[in-house]
């Protein structure tokens, strides 16, 4: 598998954002589809992080303007998902499971060695800023416990052998 990093864009050429003609008609796009402008802010917000990495608050500002939301409603609920990024992420961002099914497969060792080999917590990002760690729950995967995801791929059935050898090649690629 060869997992993306996550190319943020940096916060001050976000902070006047305006949708170009492909964000537009992609927005569109995504209009016709909802029955309601409310119901596609979701989408408009995976769209955004998709484009520019994260969730500035030039781009949620520019998001709350199209849909005509107020932009505390837009940044309430960017920050209610842990899958969006209201802060400049790492280039890898790691989700460990913490729920039941992988912790009883050894997703808490895996917690632990990720912790310990990265030298941080969940919600810290490495200092070369290429890992970040967060403690998720069930990732819908239990039957291949433990999982981790990364960026926007599963790793599954994972061992702190394994872990390490993705680790080794995501931190050659960054
Ligand atoms: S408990 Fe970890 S994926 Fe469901």
């Amino acid at each position: 598998m060869s997992t993306k990093p996550i190319l943020s864009v940096p916060t001050e050429q976000l902070e006047n954002t305006t949708f170009d003609a492909t964000m537009e008609e992609r927005i569109l796009e995504l209009l016709k589809r909802y029955p309601t402008t409310r119901a596609t802010l979701i989408p408009v917000l995976w769209l955004c992080q998709e484009r520019y990495g994260w969730l500035a608050p030039g781009v949620i500002r520019a998001v709350a303007d199209r849909l005509g939301e107020s932009p505390a409603y837009v940044e309430g609920v960017a920050t209610f998902y842990t899958m969006f990024y209201t802060k400049p992420p790492a280039k890898f961002v790691l989700q460990a499971c913490e729920t039941l099914s992988c912790a009883v497969c050894g997703g808490k060792e895996l917690l632990h060695h990720l912790e310990s080999r990265l030298g941080i917590k969940p919600g810290e990002k490495t200092p070369d800023g290429v890992f970040q760690l967060v403690g998720v729950q069930c990732l819908g995967a239990c039957g291949t416990a433990p999982v981790v995801q990364i960026n926007d791929d599963y790793y599954e059935n994972l061992t702190i052998e394994r872990l390490d050898a993705v680790l080794d090649d995501l931190k050659g690629r960054s």
